[in-house]
């Protein structure tokens, strides 16, 4: 029932006849700048929101591996269509109440259709090949603020001993540095992804050991229990 009551409002909110269909995809790449803070292109690559990679392909709101679309988006499973796309751009928290895209939404009927042509291309199959390739968007775009991969780190990064004590963190570092953190300017971060350290090996991200800030990046939540330890002395 709520699945058709939310189609129901989506349909009646997307005017067909109303949705320009001559946009300039060069253009729309530069509008795309409005959804790169959230959203990558490259296929599998989930930001706060969802890979936009191949997204024509499946129905709304079922991304393989992103586990954070809201129940109302989820259980829409609508086709993608120009129709769709310029509605939901518009104004996406009249289209699906409740979603968990915070976006205010495009109002310039011309930027929106030069923003769906270029999402026509980009979000079918190869489409992020083609937008790059095409000069559509700078390749940098299509991972947008997806952090560059730690990899294997470096002994100036990667961290053998890590404790708590007090209002500090101790950290060393395999090139033997070690200094005290104020708790209030260490992150403490999992990356579970490719982009993350090698498990049972958290590294120090940011300034580096010297900044004033720094983050701590754990493979996992286990890693960060068994490797962060409260201890004085
Ligand atoms: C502040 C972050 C943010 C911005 C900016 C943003 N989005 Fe989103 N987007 C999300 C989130 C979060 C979701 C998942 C929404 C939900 O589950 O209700 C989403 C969902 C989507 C979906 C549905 C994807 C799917 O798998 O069903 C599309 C398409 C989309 N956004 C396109 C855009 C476009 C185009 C722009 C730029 C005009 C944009 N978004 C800007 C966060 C954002």
């Amino acid at each position: 029932m709520r699945r058709l009551t939310i189609l129901a409002l989506a349909l009646a909110f997307i005017t067909p006849g109303a949705v320009k269909a001559d946009g300039d995809p060069k253009k729309g790449g530069q509008a795309f700048r409005a959804c790169v803070a959230c959203h990558a292109l490259e296929p599998g690559l989930h930001l706060s929101g969802p890979s936009l990679g191949n997204f024509l392909e499946r129905p709304s709101g079922s991304a393989k591996g992103y586990g954070r679309y809201s129940p109302e988006l989820k259980s829409a499973g609508f086709e993608w269509s120009p129709a769709v796309l310029d509605a939901w751009i518009e104004a996406p928290e009249k289209m699906i109440p409740g979603t968990y895209m915070s976006f205010p939404g495009i109002s310039d009927p011309v930027v929106r259709a030069d923003l769906v042509a270029f999402l026509m291309i980009a979000g079918a199959e190869d489409g992020v090949k083609r937008v790059v390739a095409e000069g559509l968007i700078p390749a940098s775009w299509t991972r947008s603020v997806a952090p560059d991969p730690i990899g294997e780190g470096s002994p100036s990064n990667r961290i053998v001993s890590i404790r708590h004590c007090g209002d500090s963190y101790f950290i060393e570092t395999e090139d033997g540095a070690s200094y005290p953190f104020w708790e209030k300017n260490v992150r403490l971060k999992i990356d579970s992804t490719d982009t993350g350290p090698p498990p049972g090996v958290p590294v120090v991200l940011g300034a580096g050991m010297r900044g004033d800030r720094i983050s701590v990046i754990f493979r996992s939540i286990a890693d960060l229990s068994r490797l962060l330890v409260e201890e004085c002395g």
